[in-house]
């Protein structure tokens, strides 16, 4: 059990964000560029690209932009020189041009300041918002890994600084781009589940072994992972199974989400494995991580829909993100992907479509992006694919002066939950109510579309793309 004491501990960020308890936008409004909700920036035809972050996550994303035609990897930034280093020969070794090295605790505020479009942000947790913010007040755009804002203070300053600068805020939600999720949007558009009224997803992923894994054995940079679930309760991890739903769901797009309850259970699995594995009397058995194993959150939508969200990266049990949707025509629920649809409005859809009716909506309805690229991004590797589809898709609409799948508005939505999970898991489940980050925009904002890229434009080919083991596949 955690007393009052050491939940201070972990939560200092706390207090800043007891200001916006009442969700309420801190004093400073939309600035000279308005809303960032359909916001294009103008094209560019080359896009040149810092990265930042270059531990398991980072080298694959470097190797995913040098692919794409009119990309330059311009810069590279890791704490540690060596981590440059590696990704500097990849590039010479690939024929690509040198990039500008960075290194040291600030090294990534001279790369920001440095001649670049984009910042690429691959970093622990802690930093993915101080980085981006620094590289939009330096008139960069900036893509930050998951989850990019850690609490409701980092995430209206996003929003802010997005919509003063004028400049980009995405989060890099691959999930997005999967191939069953990016199948989903397309039945949904096409209207085949009928009016959706419920969403489920999660992120269930056994991460033991790598949050407690050395790092000096190749595992999190100074245990950064491991020391946020040892000082956090809720769900820390909340994007993966979120964003794909909210995208169809239409989430700040003609509907938003309201108020939150979040219940997790005890931290039960990391001890049991940290005594087994090092010793009861060793210091991961003595850590007593606060993040409970499973965490569950229900949220309810102002048009009445509901959104369900769990988390555990402790249990021995196999991934899922879960990916259910249900509507009044029809469901659909991945791990492994199952589908029922009505045949007509008014009928019921009792059972799962049998496999070969089930392949044939597969085919049929396959997302535009995923027909397109797919095979092109499976080559590649990177989840399956759906990494480079999400890079792809970055460039395309960066090179063509178009609006990004994924705002900032996105991004502080889903991140909000981290804290406002946490507060209701800590307080038996109290209802939160989550920020309207658009502040009323939501109500006119365009759904995203069905979206793809043109590769003829785009000037890629399949040789362009080489199959790469540096991929996180997992
Ligand atoms: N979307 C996905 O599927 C997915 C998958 C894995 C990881 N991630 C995300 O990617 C990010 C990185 O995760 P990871 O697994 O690569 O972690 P990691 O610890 O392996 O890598 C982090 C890197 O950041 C570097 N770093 C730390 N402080 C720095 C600083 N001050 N300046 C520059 N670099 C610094 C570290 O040296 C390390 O190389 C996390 O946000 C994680 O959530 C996303």
């Amino acid at each position: 059990m955690q007393n009052r004491r050491e939940f201070l501990k972990g939560t200092a960020w706390m207090g800043a964000a007891a200001a916006f308890a009442g969700c309420v936008a801190p004093a400073a409004k939309l600035g000279g560029t308005g809303t960032m909700s359909g916001f294009a920036a103008p094209p560019l035809k080359k896009v040149r690209v810092g990265v930042v972050g270059l531990g398991m996550r980072g080298p694959g994303a470097v190797h995913r932009l040098a692919a794409i035609p009119g990309v330059e990897v311009a810069a590279l930034c890791d704490l540690y020189p060596a981590r440059v280093d590696a990704q500097q020969k990849w590039l010479k070794d690939n024929g690509k041009p040198e990039a500008r090295p960075y290194s040291g605790e600030e090294g990534w505020k001279a790369m920001c300041e440095s001649d670049l479009d984009l910042v690429y942000i691959v970093t622990p947790w802690a930093l993915h918002t101080p980085i981006a913010l620094y590289a939009m007040e330096h008139g960069k755009h900036a893509a930050i890994e998951v989850p990019s804002a850690m609490n409701l203070e980092e995430c209206w300053a996003c929003v802010e600084t997005s919509e003063r600068t004028g400049r980009h805020c995405m989060q890099l939600e691959n999930c997005c781009y999967g191939e069953i999720e990016m199948l989903t949007l397309n039945l949904v558009r096409n209207g085949k589940l009928g009016e959706l009224v419920h969403g489920e997803g999660a992120y269930i992923h056994d991460l033991r072994d790598l949050n407690y894994l050395d790092p000096a054995k190749g595992g999190y940079q100074d245990y950064w992972r491991l020391k946020w679930n040892r000082d956090h309760f809720g769900n820390p991890y909340p994007t993966h199974g979120l964003v794909p739903l909210m995208q169809a769901m239409n989430i700040n797009r003609g509907d938003r989400f309201d108020y939150l309850t979040c219940v997790s259970t005890a931290q039960i699995g990391m001890d049991e494995y940290a005594k087994v594995k090092f010793g009861e009397d060793s210091w991961q058995a003595k850590l007593h991580p606060k993040c409970g194993d499973m965490s569950t959150t229900v949220i309810r939508t102002v048009n009445g829909k509901t959104v369900m969200i769990q988390h555990d990266v402790t249990s021995a049990r196999p991934y899922s993100r879960i990916n259910l949707l249900s509507g009044t025509q029809g469901c659909l629920n991945d791990y492994p992907f199952r589908i029922a649809l009505a045949e007509k409005p008014g009928d019921p859809a009792h059972g799962w479509a049998d496999d070969k009716t089930r392949g044939e909506i597969i085919e049929t309805w396959r997302h535009p992006l995923w027909k397109v690229a797919g095979e092109l991004a499976k080559k590649m590797g990177g989840h399956g694919g759906m990494d480079f589809l999400m890079d792809l898709r970055l460039c395309y609409c960066l090179q063509n002066g178009l609006p990004l799948d994924m705002d900032v508005y996105d991004l502080a939505t889903s991140c909000s939950l981290t804290e406002l999970c946490e507060r209701s898991a800590l307080n038996r489940g109290a209802s939160q109510d989550v920020p309207d980050f658009t502040r009323g925009g939501w109500e006119t904002a365009k759904p995203l579309g069905i979206e793809t890229v043109d590769l003829e434009k785009l000037g890629l080919s399949d040789s362009d793309v080489k199959k790469d083991d540096s991929q996180l596949n997992v």
